[in-house]
């Protein structure tokens, strides 16, 4: 579980005064929501689901919005939807959640990485463009801890070779584009993650943004077993899979969704107030600021330790001192399965390793007080000064 963003019970209890990694912001009106579902008797393939999807493209400035039960699930149609198939190739980034990747896998096509920018930690379009090959048949840049990702330069290169576009935006509700749209508004499909350390939550759930009505239609079958929404009963015209969200993971996201604006200003103040609690603290590097126009949806609060440090010892010695802190994220590359499957070795993509094993997230969450903060800021600048570092 080390190295697993999402987290698990354990990760957002903790012991009484363990400063936990994620709380999620749960309330009345989730309850009152739930509760009313519960007693429609309508638990799934009723209203509350495509009310969700009208409200989440609204938010998101999308002309669509297609709920599924998870990020990954959202991946592996969305990807289908842009005609991802056996044998082709996924540009995509190393350092990501491993769910991006495992996507194109499902569809028994090949994630082919490419280094990512030391600065955003995104894919870097550059380096992407000089991975696109005779098979690639599609890009799927992630929104890496809600920073948005170049997508100006990944569309002229999509539009260059032919490629469909797939936003891994699991991350990054929220976020905004230099050039205008919000994080899953521009029209290509972009896919929400609704896990429990997610800026929204529905426990487990997902959702993907899209302009196209018959990309709607495809992933609304296929969510469903392959069953258009005027067939009959048990009638399926083409491969489909359980991916539905219910009603009531929908009805916890619209309650959700009435909060939003308040749960994303609540992780931006407590974003800059760690950026104050850091500061002086040499050699850490910090999430890079807002860049050019370009506005992060603050997800999650990771620092690089500096290079004479272990991380993992820094992660022991936190959690000694009631801080809980994790490793993220690892390089896909270097996962045991994918060095076993597709050959990978360390060296291949430097940036992203470099990054990956210098990474830790601190506690964060919308509610997370001023002196939490200082507290987790206190530990850290012990442990890293013990480490001959500060
Ligand atoms: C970047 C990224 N992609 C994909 C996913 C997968 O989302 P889910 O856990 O909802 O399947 C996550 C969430 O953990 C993520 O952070």
């Amino acid at each position: 579980m080390a190295t697993q963003p999402s987290a698990p019970a354990a990760e957002t209890a903790g012991a009484a005064d363990t400063i936990p990694l994620a709380r999620p912001v749960l309330g009345e009106a989730e309850e009152l929501a739930v509760l009313e579902v519960l007693r429609s008797g309508q638990l799934s393939l009723g209203p509350r689901v495509p009310e969700f999807e009208r409200r989440f493209a609204q938010q998101a400035g999308a002309p669509l919005a297609c709920a599924v039960s998870s990020g990954t699930a959202g991946l592996h149609l969305a990807l289908r939807a842009v005609g991802v198939g056996e044998g082709d190739e996924v540009v995509t980034s190393p350092f990501s959640f491993v769910a991006s990747a495992n996507a194109a896998i499902y569809e028994r096509a090949r994630p082919v990485f490419a280094d990512i920018d030391p600065v955003t930690l995104n894919l870097d379009p550059q380096a992407a463009a000089a991975a696109v090959g005779e098979r690639t048949s599609a890009l799927l840049p992630v929104h890496i801890f809600g920073y948005p990702a170049d997508m100006p330069a990944f569309e002229a290169l999509a539009a260059k070779h032919g490629l469909g576009i797939v936003e891994d935006a699991c991350e990054a509700l929220g976020a905004v584009h230099a050039d205008g749209p919000a994080v899953g508004g521009r029209g290509n499909l972009a896919v929400f993650g609704f896990y429990a350390n997610k800026q929204l939550t529905t426990g487990e759930g997902g959702m993907i943004t899209l302009a196209d009505p018959a990309q709607k239609e495809r992933i609304d079958s296929e969510r469903n077993q392959g069953r258009a929404p005027d067939m009959g009963w048990l009638d399926h015209d083409r491969l489909g899979f359980n991916y539905r969200l219910s009603d009531i993971a929908s009805a916890i996201g619209i309650a959700q969704l009435d909060r939003l604006d308040e749960m994303l200003a609540a992780r931006g103040r407590v974003a800059s107030l760690y950026r104050e609690a850091l500061v002086g603290i040499e050699d850490l590097q910090l999430p890079c600021p807002d860049i050019g126009g370009d506005t992060r949806g603050w997800f999650v609060f990771v620092v690089q330790v500096p290079h004479a440090v272990d991380r993992d010892e820094t992660v022991r010695a936190l959690a000694a001192r009631g801080v809980q802190s994790k490793p993220y994220l690892p390089a896909i590359h270097l996962m045991s399965f994918y060095r076993e499957r597709f050959g990978h070795r360390p060296g291949e993509f430097p940036v992203c390793e470099d990054v990956a094993a210098r990474s830790l997230a601190l506690p964060f969450f919308p509610e997370m007080s001023e002196s939490q903060i200082e507290r987790v800021a206190e530990e850290l600048r012990a442990v890293l000064s013990s480490a001959g570092a500060a």
